[in-house]
């Protein structure tokens, strides 16, 4: 029998890490030994507080209220979070979903993360879709949980392409650039799924318009994308961030990558968060390519889609 792969995702739901989240939820579908088995939260596209709500409320509308989520940073490593309320909408969530019933575990993300990751060592693949504070702060806490991860996907920087934040920074380093470094720098493998690759995986206002999906889970998907290009008549394309890093971490073929040593701006204001190539060898596998037709079909099955 395959042995069960065990995946925590640290979170800052956000349209496309609900998707992300949701993805994992559907995964048995097509892989029954795919196991989410908890989330952390994070601030980031929102308040710490509404992060988590979503997250929350996501696993409930699945159904899934029995995994825990752990609440982690409300703040970055320092100053504040600069929320992304005009792309995710004031709640962080294109659709509404009902208040959860359930709560955040009283255990903080980085205490959870140390527990899981050090209790079955190799075992629970990491990916995160938000800002690295709960990783650096697991880092700064428990020098050697992180490295205990089976695997590590990161969705964030702009290497060697133009940032969504600023000319030279992806939202989730320059939400908080010293975690970023912290992580990426540390020598840790891990994978490293960029902009310049997410930018080639999105989805067209006429093709949301048209679908339709057998399963609730993949009608609340449809519901988010709609909503989200009829917030805003000038969205034509919604870029996949979170659902790529979710997608590569269980399906690594999906990108080319080549192995880099990356730092992150952390002091020259004007670049702050550029993801910095320093060494054309290194312990950061950086997607270079995407098979977008495979990512798509995988969409297309793990949310059971059709167009009508
Ligand atoms: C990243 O920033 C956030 O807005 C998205 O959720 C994604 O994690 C893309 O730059
Ligand atoms: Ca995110």
């Amino acid at each position: 029998m395959n042995e069960s792969i065990k995946v925590i995702i640290d979170t800052d739901p956000g349209v496309d890490d609900a998707i992300a989240i949701l993805m994992a939820l559907v995964w048995p579908r097509i892989a029954p030994n795919i196991e989410l088995v908890g989330i952390t939260t994070v601030g980031g596209n929102v308040a710490l507080a509404r992060a988590t709500r979503n997250a929350l409320a996501l696993l409930e509308y699945a159904g899934r209220q029995d995994l825990p989520v752990a609440q982690g940073a409300s703040r970055p490593l320092s100053g504040r979070y600069g929320y992304s309320h005009k792309f995710h909408g004031q709640t962080g969530l294109s659709r509404r979903l009902p208040r959860p019933t359930s709560r955040a575990i009283n255990a903080s993300a980085v205490e959870y993360l140390a527990h899981q990751l050090q209790r079955q060592p190799g075992q629970c693949h990491l990916i995160a879709l938000g800002p690295l504070t709960n990783l650096s702060q697991l880092m700064a806490a428990h020098p050697h949980a992180l490295s205990q991860s089976a695997s590590i996907v990161v969705m964030g920087g702009a290497v060697e392409v133009p940032g969504n934040v600023t000319p030279h920074a992806e939202f989730n380093f320059y939400s908080d650039p010293v975690a970023a470094n912290e992580v990426i720098s540390s020598g840790i493998p891990l994978t490293l799924v960029d902009l310049s690759v997410c930018r080639q995986v999105f989805i067209g206002r006429d093709e949301v318009e048209n679908l339709k999906s057998a399963s609730p889970v993949g009608r609340l998907v449809v519901q988010i994308l709609l909503n989200w290009f009829r917030k805003d008549p000038n969205r034509q394309l919604f870029e996949f961030y979170d659902p790529l890093a979710l997608a590569v971490a269980l399906r690594p073929g999906l990108i080319a990558r080549r192995q880099l040593e990356v730092v992150v701006e952390t002091s020259d204001l004007a670049r702050l968060g550029r993801s910095k190539v320093v060494s054309n060898e290194g312990p950061v596998a950086v997607a270079n390519d995407v098979d977008g037709e495979a990512f798509a079909v995988l969409l297309y099955d793990l949310f059971e889609l059709t167009r009508r």
